[in-house]
């Protein structure tokens, strides 16, 4: 499905205000989606971040670790559109017990199919079940012109940091209940499931069609 799809209609098409009706299902995957969700992984981050990317090996991981929360497809007409991994992370510091919140991404959706309003709508509904479930905040790295919207803001906010101690614009967090984050201060801590071994990247990477990796501006410094 693409947007050119007449299930696709936009409303609205003013940039703040698109409303898309396209009528997606949001639900678990199945474990006979796995290769073909790891392929819409690939193809949306390929290139984008790095030459190549690493999050299809990443979301292989971390359906396995016992961090795993939430790992959600969008569909619609029985093609699958978009997903969403979140697993728990803690905020570890030297003055308190470790506190657990929520570490969402990979996102992802289908190339011919963003803009449309799902990557919003697999992000409202897992920040939705993660406030649920009684998780107090959220944290991810992206891109702020993106996240923003939804309500995240910089990490610093909270004085949590990246594991190395730092902050940037693209580590972010929001409250699942008010002042839910007022006390959480320390590194976050993701799950172990996000660490990539290049060999291994590798030899995952060889079992999808063989594409090229471009330098492209826009990427993070490797
Ligand atoms: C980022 C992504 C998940 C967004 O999903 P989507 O379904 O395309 O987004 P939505 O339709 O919900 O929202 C579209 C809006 O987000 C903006 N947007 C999309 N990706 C963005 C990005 N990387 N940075 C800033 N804005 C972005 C669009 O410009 C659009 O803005 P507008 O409403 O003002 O016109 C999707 O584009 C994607 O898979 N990208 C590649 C992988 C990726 O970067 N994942 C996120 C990693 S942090």
């Amino acid at each position: 499905m693409s947007k050119n799809n007449p299930d696709f209609q936009v409303l609205a098409p003013s940039r703040q205000n698109r409303i898309s009706i396209v009528k997606i299902n949001i639900r678990p995957e199945h474990p006979f989606e796995y290769r073909q969700c790891e392929a819409l992984v690939r193809d949306a981050f390929w290139d984008r971040y790095r030459p190549g990317c690493v999050e299809h090996l990443i979301v292989n991981q971390v359906r396995t670790s016992p961090e795993l929360v939430l790992d959600l497809v969008a569909e619609a007409g029985g093609e699958l559109l978009g997903c969403l991994i979140a697993t728990r992370a803690q905020v570890i510091s030297d003055h308190q017990e470790p506190q657990e919140m929520l570490y969402l991404g990979p996102l992802a959706v289908r190339p011919d199919s963003q803009g449309c309003g799902i990557g919003s709508q697999l992000l409202s509904f897992a920040l939705a079940r993660a406030e649920q479930d009684g998780f107090s905040g959220a944290f991810l790295y992206g891109d702020p012109a993106y996240y923003h919207r939804f309500g995240f803001q910089n990490a610093d906010t909270w004085a949590v940091t990246t594991p190395d101690g730092l902050n940037f614009d693209a580590f972010m967090g929001i409250e699942l209940r008010p002042g839910g984050l007022g006390e959480v201060s320390g590194r976050l801590i993701e799950s172990a499931a996000f660490d990539v071994d290049p060999a291994r990247l590798l030899e995952f990477d060889a079992g999808f069609p063989a594409r090229e990796q471009h330098i492209l501006p826009g990427q993070l410094p490797q």
